[in-house]
């Protein structure tokens, strides 16, 4: 079993997207061991993007977590990490695959409904720090 972090972001929350991001993580034979809605702090936020602390979209990327309320999620699964990926899809929306959740979901970068961790090490240490 592998377990990773999905947080649905500001916009799928307020879009009233949860519900069937829900069912599509639970319909795929996923489980979800852990939940929380709230609106996390910037320090959160921003050590979570600490990997693009210097590119130029991070204060905008930050700012726009902070709009509001995040689900936050641990979900559990054989390949769990690589498996969301996939249902997550591209973060380009000129390239996310109809189908995905971002494919269905978003039509920009800047907002693209979902976050899902890329790696075992990356899932540590976002769960670590959102749990
Ligand atoms: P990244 O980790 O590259 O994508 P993913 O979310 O698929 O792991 O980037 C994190 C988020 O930053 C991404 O979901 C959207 C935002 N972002 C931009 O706003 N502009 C950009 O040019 C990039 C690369 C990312
Ligand atoms: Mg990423």
């Amino acid at each position: 079993m592998e377990n990773t972090f999905i947080m649905i972001k500001p916009d799928g929350v307020k879009r009233g997207l949860a519900g069937e991001l829900i069912s599509r993580i639970e319909k795929k034979g996923f489980k979800i061991v852990q939940a929380k809605l709230f609106q996390p702090d910037r320090t959160l936020v921003e050590e979570h993007y600490k990997e693009h602390k210097d590119k130029p979209f991070f204060d905008k990327l930050v700012n726009y977590i902070l709009e509001g309320p995040v689900m936050a999620m641990e979900v559990e699964g054989e390949a769990a990490i690589e498996i969301m990926r996939k249902m997550i899809g591209d973060k380009d929306p000129k390239l996310a695959k109809p189908g995905t959740i971002r494919g269905d979901f978003a039509n920009t970068m800047n907002k693209n409904v979902i976050h899902g961790s890329d790696s075992i090490e990356s899932t540590n240490r976002e769960l670590d720090l959102w749990f």
